[in-house]
């Protein structure tokens, strides 16, 4: 809704008047679309100041460390429902009674097989190839399999391929771990709830009875919850973007994944670990502590720092509380935990740390218990991948439920060559 309007003042220039609109809270903006007419644009690389689109998802303030979806805080979500009900609250806008949910569950859990010509597209990829090179891959194949759900104007469409969406990414994901250790794929089952079924399609094997331990399970369900959804973060955006053009839902999920992978975002969890390892005990923290501040060192501080967060990520507070939790439950004495909790503690005294906002973020603890659950390091962004595929989707949902969606084209500021004339080569 517009309330007052900004005037933008350019040197020899009628001055050019901007509504203001204002959200249901954050922040002011200022409208700028008709700029775009005056011969002037904006330049934001990065978005550091620019909303590309209006959202009724997911609230995030960085300053207080506040994440709500759709109004409901992360915490409450993380510690009083499940992973399904804060899926269906993402794409339905409230939390589901009883029977809502019940059907809910019921839908998910009964589209999770894969057509069975998609295991012929895993052996196509050597076994050693990273899972998220595969994910970007067999998840974008799936519009290959699936003709009657790509009408994206078609709300029943939309509907029908989010629910294969969110059922069939469990599936997906373990067949890619299975592929990696060259064991049979497992059948998902109907019986057991979305973490379980996800944890009996990874470590089952037809050899031996495998039951799910139920203090996993939980951890699992949490780990899924704390990642599925941050707003306009990079992957959705992503998903935004390939899908205003009106490409299938699964090939914008295949590119959302794409951008996930990248370590300063989902890949983040695997590269966080690995410096967790490479720290290796308490005594090398000031080494690397340095590196991180050193300006001619590329070396970051792999689960610190973030966009949108200057105060402690309120995931990372829940993932902390439930990497002890777990750990403790299953009786695991991980030195790394021991590392984590010194630098953080080192961290969040240090002058630079402090200075620059740099807080634990989702990641940082999130490698621990996956560890301790005994997920593989190179499968880490994939679980993020597939939690936050609901978020994805939610988002790519709300965008073309909005009459006004346009094509996202953004403009750019141009350094380059002016125009010149091209000397054909001579060619004897
Ligand atoms: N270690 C050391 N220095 C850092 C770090 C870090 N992890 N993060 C930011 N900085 C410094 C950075 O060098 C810069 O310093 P200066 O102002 O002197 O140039 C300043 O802090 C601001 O950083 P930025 O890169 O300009 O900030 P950004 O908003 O563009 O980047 C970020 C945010 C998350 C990419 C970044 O903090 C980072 O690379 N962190 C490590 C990767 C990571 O943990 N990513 C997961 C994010 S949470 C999961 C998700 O939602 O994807």
């Amino acid at each position: 809704m517009a309330s007052k309007k900004a005037t933008l003042h350019i040197e020899g220039d009628i001055p050019i008047e901007l509504p203001i609109i204002n959200g249901t809270q954050g922040p002011q903006v200022i409208d700028i679309r008709q700029l775009g007419t005056s011969g002037y644009f904006t330049f934001d690389p990065g978005f550091l100041a620019t909303a590309s689109c209006e959202s009724q998802i997911t609230y995030i303030d960085g300053d207080k460390g506040i994440l709500l979806h759709r109004g409901y805080p992360i915490d409450q979500l993380a510690n009083n429902a499940d992973y399904l009900e804060v899926c269906y609250i993402l794409l339905y806008g409230q939390a589901p009674n009883y029977q809502e949910y019940k059907k809910f569950k019921t839908t998910v859990s009964h589209h999770t097989m894969v057509h069975e010509q998609i295991a012929s597209f895993f052996r196509g990829f050597r076994r050693d190839a990273h899972p998220m090179a595969v994910m970007c891959g067999v998840v974008g194949a799936l519009a290959a399999f699936y003709h009657d759900s790509l009408d994206v104007n078609n709300d029943m469409h939309r509907e029908i391929a989010a629910y294969r969406l969110l059922s069939k990414m469990p599936t997906l994901a373990a067949m890619c771990y299975k592929y990696s250790i060259g064991q049979p794929f497992i059948y998902p089952r109907n019986d057991l709830n979305y973490s379980e079924n996800f944890l009996h399609m990874m470590f089952a094997n037809p050899c031996e009875k495998y039951e799910v331990n139920p203090i996993i399970a939980r951890a699992m369900d949490k780990i899924f919850t704390l990642h599925a959804d941050h707003e306009q973060n990079a992957s959705t955006s992503t998903v935004r973007l390939a899908g205003s053009s009106g490409a299938n839902p699964f090939a914008c999920i295949a590119a959302g994944i794409a951008s996930l992978w990248g370590p300063a975002h989902g890949g983040a969890n695997e590269a966080c670990l690995h410096t967790l390892e490479e720290i290796a005990n308490v005594d090398s923290i000031e080494k690397y502590l340095n590196k991180a501040k050193d300006k001619n060192d590329p070396f970051r501080l792999m689960g610190f720092g973030h966009r949108v967060y200057k105060n402690y990520d309120p995931r990372a507070t829940v993932m902390r509380e439930a990497c002890h939790k777990v750990l403790k439950e299953l009786n695991i004495k991980d030195p790394l935990l021991e590392v984590a909790i010194e630098l953080e503690r080192i961290a969040l005294s240090d002058e630079y740390f402090v200075e620059k906002k740099l807080y634990p973020n989702v990641d940082f603890y999130s490698g621990i218990i996956l560890k301790g659950i005994g997920i593989p390091v190179y499968m880490f962004t994939v679980i993020f991948a597939m939690s936050r595929t609901i978020g994805w989707i939610a988002h790519w949902n709300e965008m073309h439920s909005n009459p006004s969606n346009r094509i996202g084209r953004p403009r750019q500021l141009y350094t380059g060559q002016k125009k010149r004339d091209f000397k054909p080569l001579y060619k004897p």
